[in-house]
């Protein structure tokens, strides 16, 4: 009977499908490499990205894309796409004006320094990463609104229902995803005291349809209520509930204080380019700029990509840049950051300067500088352009994969796991290996310190590049590492997003690198420098447009995942 349901639901959706593509067929193009003319939008699903363009045609900007994907992904990809995470949102408009809306969770208001250690002192294993008590109160639904009140052109309900509808109305899921709610089944069930519509009787396949009655209800409050419709009211309640359930802390007063900011964005000059990226809470803007500023002396276009030289380089810069995280960054609103010193290019020739060209410096006799004054992991990226040259760079998450798995009992969606990004303890890694202290410590109503790097690249005042990627850690070396692909060793898009990827973050001591990134010689020869050399999965996973001379879009959406551009 199930099997007839889901064969007669495939059928409803295909013909849907089909209309959709039948009349839209000569509008639109998809693929992981295309180029258009007029708007694009790269996501990390072939329905989110479709979402996106067909909210341009209609005649929104890139705002109202952005905000649409965004919604999208919450429904087609609950891997990372969210209404229960957060996320950062570079936005520039055709202006050239810049703006960053930092919609990252935040600790609830009894959280304490030592929540997640035990009566010893220790670090008590899973509490920041497994349980109700890992999740930090959502922004992502704060942030949609305000990036679309202050920028978005359409009506909010214009925007948000083409989500509605996929939720209502169903998606085939793709293999990535009927392993991956396939994989999570037992922790969903374990989880949650009732089946989440991630978990079905039989095992899912390629094709499936999944629907979410539930996330759809939350959908249509948030629709017509805006902010009350999440963060009071029932949607709240639900959460409050859920949290009671569960252990958890996130209170409905939590959610009705929960407030997006509008930052600042950073930017830097690299030779004769302009770097723009986010500024804390997250610390993948500081850090993309230091390496491009500590690297900058050197020759890396003679060297060559990934060859022993540049990564020799490279890594020794990642090492400096991320003993400083450990130390300086944190929430703006709680730490005082030495922004301008951390980036600032004679603070950063010091710290090159025990740079050894011969051998590896361990890491142990590297420490974070003083200026004056492994893992199941999901995150996502999106870049959006519209036809008159508005652009949006934004990443979002629950944390890892799924977030902690919870699902909001009758409101159909997931929770993060993102108060894990604080450091638990001084010097205690957390999923992703990374160490802090006393600034990335937990504290009421404070945001844990982030890696999120999405970023643009103008050339003579015009923009040029529109990137950023998932993958912890290694997002800001992954977002550096695509940028100098293209402004230093002159590839495409997509030869620059495809390359090879490597990654070191100070501790532990090791390059990290992706299966063919680094060729033999180049291997052995880091080797006998000193370094610890390790192979590992794929690294990030980026969606990034780039403006060509001519002012067409190239959009790359990376291989290394079921990524997919979609333009007009
Ligand atoms: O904000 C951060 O830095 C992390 N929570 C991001 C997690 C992530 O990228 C996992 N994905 N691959």
């Amino acid at each position: 009977m199930n099997k007839l349901i889901t064969i007669l639901l495939g059928l409803i959706a295909f013909t849907a499908c089909s209309v959709k593509s039948s009349k839209e067929k000569s509008t639109f193009i998809e693929g992981k490499e295309i180029i258009v003319d007029s708007g694009m939008v790269v996501s990390a699903h072939i329905q989110s990205s479709r979402i996106g363009v067909s909210i341009l045609q209609k005649g929104g900007n890139a705002i109202d894309a952005a905000v649409a994907t965004e919604f999208a992904l919450a429904v087609c990809y609950p891997e990372a796409g969210n209404i229960g995470g957060g996320g950062f949102m570079l936005i520039r408009t055709i202006d050239g004006k810049t703006d960053v809306i930092d919609y990252r969770e935040k600790a609830p208001a009894i959280a304490s320094r030592n929540m997640y250690l035990d009566s010893s002192g220790n670090v008590s294993e899973g509490l920041s990463t497994n349980t109700h008590l890992s999740s930090g109160v959502p922004g992502t639904v704060d942030g949609m609104i305000t990036a679309h009140s202050k920028y978005g052109r359409l009506p909010f309900s214009n925007v948000i229902q083409p989500a509605i509808d996929l939720a209502e109305k169903g998606f085939p899921v793709s293999e990535r995803q009927a392993e991956d709610f396939n994989s999570n089944r037992h922790t969903f069930i374990e989880r949650n005291g009732f089946r989440p519509a991630f978990v079905k009787d039989s095992a899912w396949k390629e094709g499936d349809i999944l629907i979410q009655r539930d996330l759809a209800e939350t959908l249509k409050r948030i629709r017509d209520h805006g902010r009350d419709g999440f963060y009071s009211g029932r949607t709240a309640r639900l959460i409050a509930k859920e949290m009671k359930k569960g252990k958890g802390i996130v209170s409905e007063q939590d959610l009705k204080e929960y407030k997006s900011v509008s930052r600042i964005p950073l930017n830097t000059d690299y030779k004769g380019y302009r770097i723009i990226t986010v500024p804390p809470p997250s610390s993948g803007g500081i850090i993309l700029i230091q390496l491009l500023k500590m690297t900058d002396p050197y020759t890396i276009k003679e060297w060559g990509f990934n060859s022993f030289e540049t990564v020799h380089l490279i890594a020794e810069a990642e090492k400096r840049a991320f003993a400083d995280r450990s130390e300086y960054l944190g929430d703006p609103e709680f730490v005082k950051i030495p922004v301008e010193q951390l980036i600032n290019r004679k603070y950063l020739l010091y710290r090159m300067s025990t740079f050894n060209e011969r051998k590896a410096t361990p890491s142990e006799e590297i420490k974070p500088g003083s200026p004056e004054g492994y893992i199941s992991e999901e995150t996502t990226h999106y870049s959006v352009i519209d036809k008159y040259g508005n652009a949006v760079s934004a990443t979002t998450t629950l944390n890892n994969t799924f977030g902690n798995s919870v699902v909001v009992d009758s409101a159909g969606f997931l929770l993060n796991n993102q108060m894990d990004d604080f450091s638990v303890k001084p010097g205690f890694p957390n999923m992703y290996g990374l160490v802090g202290g006393e600034a990335n410590s937990v504290q009421p109503r404070k945001r844990m310190l982030s890696s999120m790097s999405p970023s643009m690249v103008e050339k003579d005042g015009k923009l040029l590049l529109i990137l950023g990627s998932p993958g912890g850690s290694t997002i800001p070396t992954t977002v550096f590492q695509v940028i100098i692909n293209v402004l230093d060793f002159g590839m495409n898009i997509g030869q620059a997003v495809d390359a090879g990827r490597f990654h070191h973050q100070w501790l532990p001591d090791l390059i990290s690198y992706e299966k063919n990134a680094i060729d033999s010689t180049s291997l052995k020869k880091l080797r006998s420098m000193g370094y610890i050399l390790q192979e590992r999965s794929s690294i990030g996973s980026v969606n990034a447009i780039m403006i060509l001379p001519g002012g067409k879009k190239s959009g790359a959406a990376d291989k290394r995942g079921n990524n997919s551009s979609c333009g007009y």
